[in-house]
């Protein structure tokens, strides 16, 4: 980047807490959490949640938000950058890099997707557009057809759920477009309470449910806490159990994932980022365990009971979502307020990530080719458009769980293990200490000199293997896909492929560029 352009900043430290906790707090928190926890043994899956936190989560938190402030003293807001001002020497260590803007941009591609929905359910609770459907198969008829996938009487094309995803693409786009403190920050700081109001009211609601089906005592909010919460021990020997636990903690911080380090290169150089931090952590695991682990799961027990919400709970997430939830919400009083408030939750929870899901890219093209915020977004948001189209239109055929599984699991595994690395072996367990501390506003325990050094890359090793072994062969090799879906699974592979083969040419001609600039100068 050109020394004399400045980057920009955040105006405050609530703005960056906020923005970095409305990049974690997200559909994982409110979906994928209560099923990951209600289908991997129930309370006992809190016990590898737990330990994931304080030995991958927060160690990793800290990790990208220090080596984002430094990169970003550089000028670096991304990983190439930032990896190559930690390693100088390495001239490939900048390629691992590229993992850091590949997979967020692939997030991006479905989860913007997949928030639309959210958008357009918020829309139909209020205009009680699915009102009167009263059984799961009715709900997911309305969803399949929403989604285009079947024609019937609630729509015969895929047009509104297409124009919902506009919309939400272009308040993205809009966000992004006045950067981080004119969009981003202000974004975060009405969404973010918002955001947690309707949380509490949603929590509330459910926990005060009563027993709705009296002929079914049992089906109480009691058993239905117990159901998400009892621990079955048992699971704990179970690799994948572990596996999980570790996935949503990357998944549900955005560690891993390469937008938290480009957020913190917004930062100067003394601000904190220990207490800040583990601030955003806190923020999360408080949206993640006590609202997101008090709605879905106790509502549908209540209403469902035990054996139907087992079942429910592994069809999915999103069935528990977009299904299971507006048919309970229609059952209680001002149904289409709560039916609101829900998808309200989930859209904001939503368009606060997926924003921080385009800084990388956009920032990449900012700080290494010197091309000037709004036109980078222009060029993102054209791109990205196009890259979303398969998303929504072949979305029967498996390509988002493809995306998902690539951009959302393996990449996030893979570039944790890089950075942590690279922090703590290659820059230095000292130096690097010194700068977890420079201006921080708390002193974080030694013990997590040892965590950071040891524990989380050994932990992050034993994930990449186990996973490889149980998911990974069987994914590569297609095993669970339908031969008709192979193609197309296929086909998101290849275009993946020469996504990440595009960003690491990226990199070699703006290091080539700057390499003639500094000869010249
Ligand atoms: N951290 C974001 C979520 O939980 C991506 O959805």
């Amino acid at each position: 980047m050109n020394p004399d352009k400045k980057r920009q900043s955040w105006t405050s430290r609530l703005g960056i807490i906020l923005a970095v906790a409305g990049s974690a707090v997200g559909l994982g928190n409110f979906l994928r959490f209560p099923v990951q926890a209600a289908s991997n043994g129930g309370g006992a899956f809190m016990i590898p949640y737990f330990i994931s936190l304080l030995l991958l989560g927060i160690p990793l938190m800290w990790v990208e938000w220090t080596i984002g402030r430094f990169g970003g003293g550089f000028g670096h807001g991304t990983a190439p950058g930032i990896f190559h001002s930690l390693w100088e020497k390495n001239r490939f260590i900048k390629y691992f890099g590229v993992i850091g803007i590949f997979g967020p941009l692939v997030i991006f591609i479905y989860y913007t997707y997949i928030e639309s929905w959210t958008l357009g359910y918020s829309f139909f609770a209020l205009l009680g557009k699915y009102e009167g459907i009263k059984t799961q198969a009715g709900m997911q008829s309305f969803l399949s057809a929403y989604q285009g996938l079947e024609k019937n009487q609630f729509f015969n094309s895929i047009l509104p759920s297409y124009i919902f995803f506009l919309i939400a693409f272009i308040s993205n786009i809009v966000v992004v477009y006045f950067g981080v403190s004119g969009g981003t920050e202000k974004l975060c700081k009405i969404a973010m309470p918002v955001l947690l109001i309707a949380g509490i009211i949603m929590t509330i609601r459910v926990l005060t449910l009563g027993i709705p089906n009296l002929s079914k005592p049992d089906w109480n909010l009691v058993n239905g806490l117990g159901f998400l919460w009892n621990p079955d021990f048992s699971v704990l020997k179970s690799a994948k159990v572990w596996l999980a636990a570790a996935g949503q903690i990357l998944f549900t911080l955005s560690v891993g994932i390469g937008v938290i380090l480009t957020y913190a290169s917004y930062l100067k150089k003394a601000d904190d980022v220990a207490l800040s931090g583990l601030t955003a952590v806190s923020t999360n695991e408080f949206a993640e365990v006590i609202l997101g682990g008090s709605i879905v799961i106790p509502a549908a027990y209540v209403f469902f009971g035990p054996v139907e919400i087992a079942n429910i709970a592994k069809s999915g997430a999103f069935n528990l979502g977009f299904i299971t939830m507006p048919l309970i919400l229609q059952q209680i009083n001002f149904s289409a307020f709560f039916g609101f408030v829900w998808f309200l939750l989930l859209f904001l929870a939503g368009i606060t990530s997926s924003v921080s899901l385009m800084e990388p890219a956009i920032a990449f093209m900012e700080d290494e080719f010197n091309i000037g915020r709004k036109k980078s977004v222009m060029i993102f948001a054209v791109i990205s458009f196009i890259l979303c189209q398969p998303a929504i239109f072949l979305l029967k055929h498996g390509v988002v769980n493809e995306l998902d599984f690539w951009g959302g699991t393996f990449c996030l595994v893979l570039f944790g293990t890089v950075e942590v690395i690279l922090f703590a072996w290659v820059f230095g367990m000292e130096n690097a200490w010194t700068e977890i501390h420079h201006g921080a506003d708390i002193r974080i325990p030694d013990i997590y000199k040892f965590i950071i050094k040891y524990i989380t890359p050994l932990f992050l090793f034993l994930i990449l293997g186990f996973w490889f072994i149980q998911e990974g062969i069987p994914t590569i090799f297609m095993k669970n896909v339908a031969s008709t879906d192979k193609p197309f699974v296929l086909g998101t592979r290849i275009g993946l492929f020469l996504m990440l083969l595009v960003f690491a040419i990226m990199v070699k001609i703006a290091w080539r560029k700057k390499r003639v600039k500094s000869r010249n100068s």
